[in-house]
């Protein structure tokens, strides 16, 4: 069987330990790859599942929108820390909020401000590996910048984690977020322009929920039955450090996506978690660099999905299984009443990574599912001020090795293109020529899927003309939702209307690709106040 880049992204979870190394092209020379230590190896179900603590206020400052009025304030520092991630292996060195990782959980209320100060407070060197060609980490660079972005946060560009505002141990930044948005999970990380693969791998990454009363009134699972669950992949060594992949070009490690075996939830590898049999919400992330994931339940379990990435759907959609892609978040009840004194487990494709013990007994009652959740009012097409034609490019070399992604066939460092005026309603046509599914996200904005239609690349590329090749394909009911991030899908024009409300402003629009959005598949544009 050949192994195409596109069945590598789809492919099923249990392959992508192997296949990391045919990443790299050839053969890498001896001692440049750390061996890897196989997750499979590791005893399952033997921590517990962690539960991120909340972050705490360290006191008041007044808001930036009216100095009268004293709003809470936060610092969190980002440090260098050790921890286990399995009961079996030593600890791992990482970089965490608050030395955490994930971060400790911000519970925001819609509409009340908040600011939070981001300490870098890591070491000046780096310990995974820089690419010094990439556009921004060059040999001038400080090693270690940060800076911080809060995925799906309706944020002032000042606030906003732009790229290019990265600070260095020693310094912080001073960030507003006015919470003017709808209830949701969102969630902060890294941003840092060219190391932002490095430094989310290293650890950074972290959830902030936004309530509100609509959410309040449905009576879903909360507290103790409502659980983040922040899932990434990783790839260790046999001393259980992080193992991140390198190319053999030791001046050109960037390596084009990066698939570990070993599923982190919350920080532990294989963790079980104690439940009562009744239901329970789950606020899934995907904070993979890479890896698509697929999640099911064993012993025909299902989910209800009641949300995407931007908050609730209109009606619980049953499903089966979940596709979640990196950036991706999925808002789950799942049912544990028939399941009382049993075991149930959460797959990736066919693989186990999270045991749910159930207990004989619930200690509390909890009411239906509600039928009907959050109207989501349909964008309307003819509401659209432009549309934009915007094409997702890969760049190979002769050996058909990706060499860089682009967005249009535009570097980041180029002229803005996109420039939509704020308040105002754009579709933007994503037209995926490559072989790879992208998740491609938008900063600021919420939008919503129109449709994907398969077309004819080569048509494309010699006379820029679209030929479609299939019927149009509406979003499948998870999706039809508020979305921050969308799966691009190869062959496919994927199209996605949205309003640019909130600020004026430059932001960043890219791949969730981590490795892709690092290599230039990441394009700024700006909002222009209304004339
Ligand atoms: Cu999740 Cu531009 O970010
Ligand atoms: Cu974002
Ligand atoms: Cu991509």
């Amino acid at each position: 069987m050949e192994l195409t880049r596109r069945m590598f992204l789809k492919g099923s979870g249990t392959l992508g330990a192997s296949m990391v190394l045919r990443q790299h092209g050839s053969p890498a020379p001896a001692g440049r790859v750390r061996t890897q230590l196989a997750a499979s190896s590791l005893r399952p179900f033997v921590d517990s599942l962690p539960i991120p603590p909340l972050a705490h206020s360290s006191g008041a400052r007044s808001s930036p929108i009216d100095p009268k009025r004293q709003i809470p304030y936060y610092r969190i520092a980002m440090r260098q820390f050790e921890t286990k991630l399995h009961r079996d292996l030593k600890p791992t060195k990482l970089w965490g909020y608050d030395g955490i990782s994930p971060g400790p959980t911000f519970q925001a209320r819609s509409g009340q401000e908040l600011m939070v100060e981001w300490v870098n407070e890591l070491p000046k060197t780096h310990f995974l590996p820089i690419d010094h060609s990439i556009h921004g980490a060059e040999p001038d660079k400080p090693e270690v910048r940060t800076v911080v972005h809060l995925h799906g946060g309706k944020t002032p560009a000042k606030s906003d984690g732009y790229p290019e505002d990265w600070f260095v141990p020693g310094k912080s930044a001073l960030c507003h977020y006015p919470n003017h948005q709808d209830a949701a999970m969102l969630w902060y990380h890294d941003h840092t322009l060219g190391i932002n693969r490095l430094n989310i791998f290293a650890g950074l990454l972290g959830t902030f929920f936004v309530r509100d009363e609509f959410e309040d009134a449905l009576g879903l699972p909360r507290d103790q039955y409502e659980i983040p669950l922040l899932l990434y992949d990783r790839i260790l060594d046999l001393d259980a450090q992080l193992n991140y992949p390198t190319a053999p070009d030791p001046k050109r490690p960037w390596v084009p996506e990066v698939f570990g075996d070993a599923i982190v939830i919350n920080g532990k590898i294989f963790p079980y978690l104690d439940v009562e049999p009744r239901k329970y919400r789950f606020r899934v992330l995907n904070g993979s660099n890479a890896r698509f994931l697929h999640l099911s339940m064993s012993k025909n379990l299902s989910f209800h999905q009641i949300g995407t990435d931007l908050g609730l759907l209109p009606v619980p959609v049953p499903l089966e299984k979940i596709f979640l892609a990196p950036g991706e978040r999925a808002d789950l009840i799942v049912d544990f009443a028939g399941s009382s004194a049993n075991q149930i487990l959460l797959m990736n494709d066919i693989a186990p990574i999270l045991q749910f013990r159930v207990a004989q007994k619930a200690s509390a009652e909890f009411n239906a599912l509600p039928q009907n959740l959050r109207p989501v009012p349909k964008l309307r097409e003819a509401s659209a001020a432009k549309t934009r034609t915007l094409s997702l490019v890969e760049v190979d070399d002769l050996k058909q090795r990706p060499v860089t992604m682009l967005l249009n066939n535009k570097h980041w460092s180029m002229p803005v293109t996109e420039n939509p005026v704020l308040d105002s309603t754009e579709i933007w046509e994503l037209v995926n020529t490559t072989d790879d599914s992208h998740p491609i996200h938008l900063h600021l904005v919420r939008f919503q899927i129109l449709d994907r239609r398969s077309f004819e690349i080569s048509t494309f590329w010699s006379t820029g003309q679209m030929r479609y090749t299939g019927p149009v394909v509406f979003p499948s009911a998870f999706e039809t939702g508020w979305k921050d991030t969308v799966r691009a899908d190869p062959g496919m024009v994927t199209r996605i209307i949205a309003k640019f409300e909130g600020f004026p402003g430059r932001y960043v629009w890219h791949c969730h690709i981590l490795e892709h959005e690092d290599n230039e598949m990441m394009r700024p544009f700006d909002v222009l106040s209304a004339p």
